[in-house]
């Protein structure tokens, strides 16, 4: 698979170094999380993060419900590892699986662990198609508790090149101010060069916002809605009917 790149540590350490700590708003989109899943009136007891990374998203669904317990998935072993090392308090309430969720099979792994209250996935499932994305959101439907909720924080796609060019140059802004903050030296001109030729760009297959969110209705998903959009970063999901 193309986006097996997850897989070296070098780009998870770029990431997570870098790009990750630059995505503006980030802490705004984490609090609307929350916020949204307070407003479900669920017990949140099961938790899963598809495509965890480091488990930034999980973790900070921890924090509020303390009781919660849950899957962290993800493809990559050095995120993976990431993961365990900063959960390292948590490690009793998690299972921290290693699979593909490109694969079908990935929804049989974790069931056991389910039925899930929410389930939530950062910026990750825009490497699959159209098709398989349309898959995937059945397959996390399947998983959820009546009433549960799917919250996607996801790259999405611009509806003409000149919107794209908006978001890259915001994000290469907020990468360089990240960079001047850390006293590194590196120019705008740099981190523009480095933007352009981030190695992950070959595997992304971005989607626009509103037809994702056709497809979670047409699969069965209530209150389907964008919650948050900045150019090409997007919150976005629906609660499964009661
Ligand atoms: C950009 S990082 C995001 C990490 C984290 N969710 C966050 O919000 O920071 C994307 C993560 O998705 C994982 N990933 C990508 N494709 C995947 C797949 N098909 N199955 C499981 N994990 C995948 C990568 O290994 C990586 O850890």
């Amino acid at each position: 698979m193309d986006y097996d790149i997850w897989k070296a540590t070098e780009l998870t350490e770029k990431y997570l170094s870098g790009v990750r700590g630059a995505i503006p708003l980030a802490k705004e989109q984490i609090e609307l999380m929350l916020r949204i899943i307070d407003a479900c009136n669920i017990k949140v007891e099961r938790i899963l993060d598809l495509g965890c990374g480091d488990g930034i998203l999980a973790a900070s669904i921890l924090q509020k419900y303390t009781d919660a317990s849950g899957v962290l998935l993800d493809i990559s072993e050095p995120m993976i590892q990431v993961a365990k090392n900063k959960l390292v308090k948590y490690k009793e309430h998690f299972d921290f699986v290693l699979f593909d969720f490109g694969e079908s099979r990935w929804a049989e792994r974790v069931k056991a662990k389910g039925p899930f209250s929410v389930i939530i996935s950062g910026f990750s499932i825009h490497h699959q198609t159209d098709e398989r994305k349309q898959k995937l959101y059945s397959e996390i439907f399947n998983l959820l508790i009546p009433g549960g909720l799917f919250l996607n924080l996801e790259n999405v796609s611009s509806s003409t090149k000149w919107v794209s060019s908006l978001f890259d140059e915001y994000f290469i802004d907020s990468l360089y101010n990240m960079h001047l903050l850390n006293g590194d030296g590196i120019t705008r001109q740099g981190v523009s060069e480095e933007w352009y030729h981030r190695e992950d760009i070959e595997v992304n297959k971005l989607a626009p916002v509103e037809k994702q969110c056709e497809w979670l209705r047409e699969i069965g998903f209530c209150d389907v809605d964008c919650y948050f959009k900045v150019f090409e970063i997007a919150l976005f999901g629906g609660r499964k009917p009661r």
